[in-house]
C-alpha cells in the first residue's frame, strides 16, 4: 500500500488568519466568513481522517511485519492456495526447501510441487478441496529444483470465507527426513540396548550356573552311582549266565547242569534281572532329565511356553542351590504333589535359583537358617513364595533391589543383576515378582505366574 505524504493537507490549504476580506459589503463579508468557516471545518475533518489513515496504515504495516516475521521464522513449509489449487502465498522455508523463487511459485498449481505417480496425493487433496475436509499427516515427496525430492508430512486445512464457502486451502508441511534419521538412530540404539540386555541375562545366568555346578554334580552323582553298581552286578550275572550256557551247549549231563545252575544262582539271577535293568534305566532317565535341565538353564536361546509340573522345577532348582552351599539351610516345602503350569520352564528355574541363592547368602552365619517355599494355585495364577529367616530387606533398599547392579554384597560376591533379571523374566511371561518383609522377620519374595496364559 502506498503511504500518503505526511502533512500534505497542511501545506496546500491557507490558514484562517491569512484569509483576505476582499473589501466586500458587511453582508457579503459574512457569507465569506461562513464559507471560510465551513472550509475550515472540512479541512479539520480532512486532517483528522489523514491522521487516522496514517495510524491505520502504521498498524497494518506492523501486522504485516509481524506476519512476515512469523512466516519467516517457521521451519515448517507453508503454502496457501486458492480454491482451484493455485498458489497464493508461500513462506521462506518453502522457497528454501523447493529451491524455486517465490515469484515462480505464485500462481503455479499446488499439485506440481509433489511427486505423485499413482495419483494418491491428488486424490487426497481433491477430497480436501471438494468437501472442505482437513487432512493430517499425509506423507508426500516434494520436488526440488535440480532433481531429488524431500519427504514431508502435510497437514491441510480448508480456508473459508465469511459465508462458510471454501476459498482455498492452507498447507503446512514438516520435513521428516531429519525425523526419520533420528528415528533410525533411536531404533539402532534400542536394538543395541536389547542385545546388551540379552547379554546381561546370559552373563548373570552363567554366574548363577557357576554357583550351582556343585549342586548339579551332587545330584548327578546319585543316579550315576547306582547305574554303576547295577552294571557291575549285570556284568557278574552275565559271566554266570555265559558259564551256564557253555555247559548246556557242551551237553553236560542233566544232573551236573542242575548242580551248576544252583551253584551259579541262575534262578535268582533271572529273577533279579528285571528290577536291575529297570533301576538302571531309571537312573539313566534321571541323568538325562538333569542334563536337560542343565542345558535349558544354560541355553541363551529364548524358550517357548510349555506345560510342566512346577513343583518338580522348584525342587530341582532348590536342590541345585542348597547342595552347593557350605552350610546347608533347612528347606521346608509347602506344595501339592503336582501342579501344572504353562510357562517358560528354564526361566522359572533361573528365577527360583536366584531367589534361593539370595536367601542362602543372607542366611550365612545365621543360627538356625531356614528357607520356606510354598506353591499354590490362586485363581488364574500360580503363586510361589520364597521366604527366609534372615535379616530382611531394609526399607530404604526396597525400591532399589530390582534395579540393575544394585548389590549390598562385597565386590566379587554379587553383581546386583539377580533380581533385575528375575523380574524381567517374570514380566516377560505375563507374571510378576515382588519383595516384602515377613512380619516375623526375614524376606519374602512372591512370584505370580499365569497358570494358562492366553
Ligand atoms: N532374601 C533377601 N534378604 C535380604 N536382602 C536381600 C534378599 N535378596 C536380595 N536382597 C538384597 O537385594 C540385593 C540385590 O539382589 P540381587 O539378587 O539382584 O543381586 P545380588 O544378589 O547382590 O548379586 P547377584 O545376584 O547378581 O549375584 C542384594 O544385594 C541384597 O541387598
Ligand atoms: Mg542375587
Amino acid at each position: 500500500m502506498a503511504k500518503p505524504a505526511s502533512g500534505k493537507f497542511h501545506e496546500s490549504l491557507p490558514m484562517q488568519a491569512e484569509v483576505p476580506t476582499l473589501g466586500l459589503a458587511p453582508a457579503g463579508e459574512e457569507a465569506w466568513i461562513e464559507v471560510i468557516r465551513k472550509m475550515d471545518a472540512v479541512y479539520k475533518d480532512l486532517v483528522e481522517s489523514q491522521t487516522l489513515l496514517e495510524r491505520q496504515h502504521a498498524a497494518l504495516e506492523e501486522a504485516q511485519q509481524f506476519i512476515d516475521s512469523v512466516l519467516g521464522s517457521m521451519t515448517d513449509v507453508l503454502v496457501a492456495c486458492d480454491a482451484r489449487g493455485r498458489i497464493q502465498q508461500v513462506n521462506p522455508a518453502m522457497v528454501q526447501l523447493s529451491g524455486v523463487a517465490e515469484k515462480s511459485l505464485m500462481g503455479s498449481a499446488i499439485l506440481d510441487l509433489f511427486e505423485d505417480e499413482d495419483g494418491a496425493v491428488a486424490a487426497r487433496l481433491a477430497g480436501c478441496f471438494r468437501e472442505a475436509r482437513p487432512i493430517s499427516d499425509l506423507e508426500v515427496h516434494m520436488r526440488q529444483q535440480g532433481g531429488g525430492a524431500t519427504p514431508l508430512a502435510l497437514n491441510c486445512s480448508p480456508r473459508l470465507d465469511h459465508r462458510g464457502r471454501l476459498v482455498g486451502i492452507v498447507i503446512v508441511g514438516r520435513p521428516i527426513g531429519e525425523l526419520r534419521r533420528a528415528y533410525h538412530q533411536l531404533d539402532l540404539a534400542h536394538q543395541r540396548l536389547t542385545r546388551t540386555q540379552q547379554q546381561l541375562v546370559v552373563s548373570e545366568k552363567m554366574a548363577a550356573l557357576g554357583r550351582v555346578v556343585a549342586g548339579v554334580a551332587h545330584e548327578l552323582n546319585n543316579p550315576i552311582s547306582f547305574v554303576f553298581g547295577n552294571m557291575h552286578a549285570l556284568k557278574r550275572y552275565g559271566a554266570a549266565i555265559s558259564a551256564y550256557l557253555d555247559a548246556a551247549h557242551g551237553r553236560a549231563d542233566p544232573q551236573a547242569l542242575e548242580e551248576l545252575r544252583r551253584k551259579l544262582k541262575i534262578d535268582s539271577i533271572a529273577a533279579d534281572m528285571k528290577p536291575l535293568i529297570d533301576g538302571t534305566l531309571e537312573g539313566a532317565e534321571r541323568v538325562r532329565a538333569i542334563v536337560q535341565d542343565l542345558r535349558r538353564f544354560s541355553s541363551s536361546q529364548r524358550e517357548g511356553l510349555e506345560v510342566f509340573d512346577v513343583t518338580r522345577t522348584i525342587r530341582t532348582a532348590v536342590d541345585w542351590v542348597v547342595r552347593a552351599e557350605r552350610v546347608k539351610p533347612a528347606v521346608v516345602f509347602d506344595m501339592p504333589g503336582e501342579l501344572d503350569v504353562c510357562a517358560r520352564k528354564g526361566h522359572l528355574h533361573q528365577v527360583i535359583v536366584n531367589l534361593v541363592h539370595n536367601a542362602a547368602d543372607v542366611l550365612q552365619n545365621r543360627p538356625d537358617p531356614r528357607i520356606e517355599i510354598s506353591c499354590r494355585r490362586e485363581g488364574e495364577d500360580v503363586v510361589i513364595k520364597v521366604r527366609d529367616n534372615g535379616t530382611g530387606i531394609p526399607q530404604t533398599h526396597m525400591d532399589q533391589i530390582f534395579e540393575p547392579f544394585f548389590t549390598t554384597k562385597p565386590i566379587g560376591q554379587g553383581t546386583g543383576l539377580g533380581l533385575y533379571v528375575s523380574y524381567g523374566l517374570m514380566k516377560e511371561q505375563g507374571g510378576d515378582l515382588t519383595a516384602a518383609n515377613h512380619p516375623e522377620g526375614g524376606a519374602v519374595f512372591t512370584i505370580h505366574l499365569p497358570a494358562n496364559p492366553g
